[in-house]
């Protein structure tokens, strides 16, 4: 299905990555193992960090769409209601008929506010390059990748940079990549894209101690001109841009912490938008930072902004 041109001036920003189901108990404390506990509460949740980031922008007010791969049933059809829900386009959905689709078992803490995570995918492949190119770019302002199948997600980078090689300065798709998971096949992806977010799981995996060593010393990776972006918890962020200062936001904690689920494709979602319109990477990152905080103050997304 063919996505109607945006509204004018209005281009989209396009996230690519992981939609699945969420199944989350909150538990007032973790439980030990081999224990019966009674639940705070339980729910259904759309998760996937580019899905997840969707639903942020959505409610920041920016048109945005989604590409991943779906395999059918309940889940699906949950996932897709509330995908509409949120007014994300779903027109570069990939359809698996034969797979089954990714869950996750969560357990928050109530007292703790952690998120502890069993994620299993059995057989759902991610979008090829030979997908994306079904994309129409000239609907884009921005494209994030949440890094998984890296090596095909470069192939699909380069479309975008040769598209932009034909386009006037202004008509530029921004590109912007997440390396979250401490894999060695997503670290090629540092050296792409206008901005890159590492999360401070790959950070420590390489041997930093805080969001301001990790810009630092990871900065080196990226191309030249690239935005290093890094979220660090009730630390807050720091980035460095192309002049090579370093920018840092304090987190804002909210009353209680109650649901960290998602705080980092949120952080994510509010810095893209910041950047995508206009703002500098010090209010980007204290956006980012706000959002993010806001919602580790409430259970799922609903309120944030
Ligand atoms: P992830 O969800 O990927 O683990 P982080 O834990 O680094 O992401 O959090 C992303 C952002 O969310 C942080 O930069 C911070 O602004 C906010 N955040 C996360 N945890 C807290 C917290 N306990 N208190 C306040 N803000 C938080
Ligand atoms: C949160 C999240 C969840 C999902 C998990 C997958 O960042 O996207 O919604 O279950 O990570 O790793």
């Amino acid at each position: 299905m063919a996505a109607p041109p945006p509204p004018a001036g209005r281009k989209r920003i396009l996230c690519v990555g992981l939609v699945c189901l969420d199944i989350i108990s909150v538990v007032e404390a973790y439980p030990a193992e081999d224990t019966d506990t009674r639940c705070v509460s339980q729910r259904w949740q759309r998760g996937g960090n580019a899905s997840n980031s969707c639903t942020v922008l959505a409610l920041l007010g920016a048109p945005c769409a989604f590409m991943g791969s779906l395999a059918p049933g309940h889940a699906a059809d949950f996932v897709l209601a509330d995908l509409r829900r949120y007014a994300v386009e779903l027109c570069h959905l990939v359809l698996h008929p034969s797979c089954s689709f990714p869950t996750s078992v969560v357990i928050a803490s109530a007292s703790r506010g952690t998120r502890t995570i069993l994620h299993a995918n059995r057989n759902l492949p991610d979008v090829t390059a030979r997908d994306f190119e079904q994309v129409d770019l000239s609907q884009y302002k921005w494209i994030h990748w949440e890094g998984r199948n890296a090596s095909e997600q470069v192939k699909m980078i380069q479309r975008v940079e040769e598209h932009n090689r034909a386009q006037p300065p202004a008509q530029r798709i921004r590109i912007s990549v997440e390396v979250e998971k401490p894999r060695e096949e997503l670290y090629q992806l540092f050296g792409h894209g206008d901005v890159v977010f590492v999360s401070k799981d790959v950070a420590r995996h390489l041997g930093y101690g805080s969001a301001a060593e990790a810009v630092r010393g990871l900065r080196g990776r990226l191309r030249p001109g690239a935005t290093l972006v890094c979220a660090w918890a009730e630390a807050g962020a720091d980035a460095v841009g192309p002049d090579g200062q370093p920018v840092h936001s304090d987190a804002f904690p909210p009353a209680a912490v109650v649901d960290t689920l998602g705080a980092g494709d949120t952080f994510n979602a509010a810095v893209i938008f910041a950047l995508s319109e206009g703002q500098s990477l010090q209010d980007a990152v204290t956006l980012g930072c706000r959002v993010a905080g806001r919602k580790c103050g409430v259970q799922g997304y609903d309120g944030i902004v």
